[in-house]
């Protein structure tokens, strides 16, 4: 041996960790707060099939957790036994593992929470005979018979107690019970089945009865008002099945954010698919502002894997990318109903006629042929993609039975009555949205036709505008515009597009070309979007233009056969409705 290897630290001799060491140490992996063994003790109660569970903290949890159940209990032996660790009676083989479908699998919980705390746990199989045995720091102190119910009570007190390095860690009562809180909520939000009682410092803090949907549990916990901001999601994408609800675009950011993500029955934190959800906002919502989401995944269970975090708050996906495909497919499709658009009280409306009130399908009102008189009905012609639904000037539209009879007001809104309440429709946000989307839809697409101008016409450029115009010129010619440079600064446009009979096409151009200058946009996408956004923004009919009838109809037709018609392309409402409530509770009647 070498001089300098006899000078290695002594305690680099390896010895095996007494169990109650090792215990504590693998303790630290599951149990980490009060509020993971409140986790913990829940999910043991559920998987025992639970129909009620009440759970009681103290100081947060810090000073005792409580939880009892009408699960099927533990007998003598198997209360032993579920101490143990790795004892389970959940799994067998580790290919129970796959699909797995209680919380537990790992048989870890019990004895990890046993070895940091005082720990009583009470249960019986049968009405009558039962066992309490009792724990402290991992050693069982005693074991006595007692009377109950069928059910199970864990008792958990001074946890942490011969951990002080954890016990350092633990934060403010408030905030231990916040994190317990948000752990019990999230649990209520994924067994809608169970009733749940949760109590804090002998306050009741929440009192869950069983809910039929997610709205009627989101009410149950934030109240009705809360759960009324938000639009069912429910779509099937190959074999994943997404349900829950998203928050209407226009009250996103107006209260607490709140996000709720479960898989298979599971809740965990995900920020992929927070990010997709979100991403399915985009253009409904300005950015930066986040939306609450109540999501739910359902997917085979042999293309997740649970057993990849320690208090199992995350899985891993075989394909995460078609799951996020499914997530932001799910979202956008909540976001095309009209019951998304923003509404002053009450329950929203759909573009169905009032006479059959059935469930709104925007699949089958965008299949509607669209008026012949659409956006670019002149020039060459019109593939199947582009015949759009404009502005129809025609008041042939009178005869249209699907669509209710529309008033404009201050030549700014249209309005009609419909099923629940008065909709408001802004004539401007709605045809920008109409425009936006056939944009997108030609940019990606083909090319739309055109208006040749009988005399072509110079405009003459700043240089950040004729920069913009290099940039975009392919795509402004697909949406119509024939332009060509014209030396210097300029440029000669010898055909436009015609959306509507007022259009004033090259003040559109210079407008659109001033609007996209200093644009260096990642992706073709996004390059995309912002010019359909921008040129439909300049090109949609304005507030304070008149309407004939025909073209009022023609823009409720067109707006219903977007797939996001509540919705302009800036982040703000296209439709607003007034609830029949809401004016009765206005003008006292109610
Ligand atoms: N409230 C309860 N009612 C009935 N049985 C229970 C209850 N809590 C625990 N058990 C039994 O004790 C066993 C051990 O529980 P523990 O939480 O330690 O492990 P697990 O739930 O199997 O797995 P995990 O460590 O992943 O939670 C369970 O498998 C279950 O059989
Ligand atoms: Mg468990």
């Amino acid at each position: 041996m070498s001089a300098g290897s006899a000078e290695l630290p002594r305690a680099a001799r390896i010895a095996v960790l007494p169990p109650a060491v090792a215990d504590q140490i693998a303790a630290g992996e599951v149990v980490e707060r009060p509020a993971s063994a409140v986790k913990e003790l829940v999910e043991n109660a559920l998987d025992a099939g639970a129909s009620t569970i009440e759970v009681a903290l103290e100081n947060g949890g810090r000073t005792s957790i409580r939880v009892s159940d009408d699960g099927c209990g533990m007998d003598r032996d198997e209360l032993l036994l579920a101490l143990e660790r790795h004892a389970t009676s959940k799994i067998r083989t580790a290919a129970d593992l796959v699909g797995v479908r209680s919380f537990g699998f790992r048989g870890e919980a019990l004895p990890a929470i046993a070895s940091v705390s005082h720990l009583e746990i009470s249960s019986s199989t049968g009405d009558g005979d039962g066992t309490t045995v009792r724990v402290a720091g991992g050693s069982v102190l005693d074991v006595s018979p007692t009377t109950r119910r069928t059910g199970t009570t864990v008792s958990v007190a001074r946890l942490f107690y011969n951990v002080p390095a954890r016990l350092k860690f633990l934060r403010s009562a408030r905030s231990e019970w916040r994190s317990a809180a948000d752990s019990l909520i999230a649990t209520a939000l994924c067994r809608r089945d169970v009733r749940l009682g949760v109590s804090h410092d002998g306050k009741n803090a929440l009192s869950l009865p069983p809910a039929s949907t997610m709205r009627v549990r989101v009410a149950g916990i934030w109240g009705g008002a809360f759960a009324e901001r938000f639009v069912e999601a429910d779509d099937v994408s190959g074999p994943m099945h997404v349900s829950g609800l998203v928050e209407r675009p226009a009250d996103v950011g107006t209260a607490s954010r709140r996000v709720f993500l479960a898989v298979n029955g599971r809740p965990v934190r995900d920020a992929g698919i927070v990010r997709a959800a979100e991403s399915a906002y985009r253009s409904t919502i300005t950015p930066g502002v986040r939306p609450s989401l109540f999501l739910e995944i359902v997917l085979p269970a042999d293309v997740v894997d649970v057993n990849v975090h320690p208090a199992k708050a995350e899985v891993r996906f075989r394909d995460r990318w078609s799951v996020e495909r499914a997530v932001e497919h799910a979202v956008r499709r909540a976001l095309g109903e009209p019951s998304s658009a923003a509404f002053v009280g009450g329950r929203s409306w759909s573009f169905a006629p009032t006479a059959t009130p059935a469930p709104v399908d925007v699949e089958v009102l965008s299949a509607r042929p669209a008026p012949a008189d659409g956006l670019f009905s002149a020039g060459r012609a019109a593939g199947p993609d582009v015949a759009g639904s404009g502005l129809d000037a025609q008041p042939t539209a009178a005869l249209r039975p699907d669509v209710p009879p529309l008033v404009q007001l201050r030549r700014t809104y249209l309005m009609f009555e419909r099923g629940e309440g008065v909709v408001l429709i802004d004539q401007h946000s709605a045809h920008e949205r109409i425009l936006f989307e056939q944009f997108m839809n030609v940019l990606e697409r083909g090319a739309a036709p055109s208006q040749r101008l009988l005399f072509p016409a110079t405009l003459h450029l700043g240089p950040a505008e004729a920069d913009a115009f290099e940039s975009n010129r392919e795509l402004l010619q697909r949406l119509g515009f024939d332009v060509e440079p014209f030396g210097g600064h300029s440029i000669i446009v010898s055909a436009v597009p015609m959306p509507h009979p007022r259009f004033d096409a090259l003040r559109c151009l210079r407008d659109t070309l001033d609007a996209l200058t200093g644009d260096r946009l990642p992706s073709a996408a996004a390059r995309h979007e912002r010019l359909a956004a921008t040129v439909a923004c300049k090109a949609a009919i304005k507030a304070g233009d008149q309407l004939s009838l025909g073209e009022m109809q023609a823009l409720f037709v067109g707006l219903a056969s977007t797939t996001l018609p509540a919705h302009d392309v800036h982040g703000r409402s296209t439709i607003v409705q007034i609830t029949w409530d809401e004016l009765e509770r206005r003008f006292g009647r109610k």
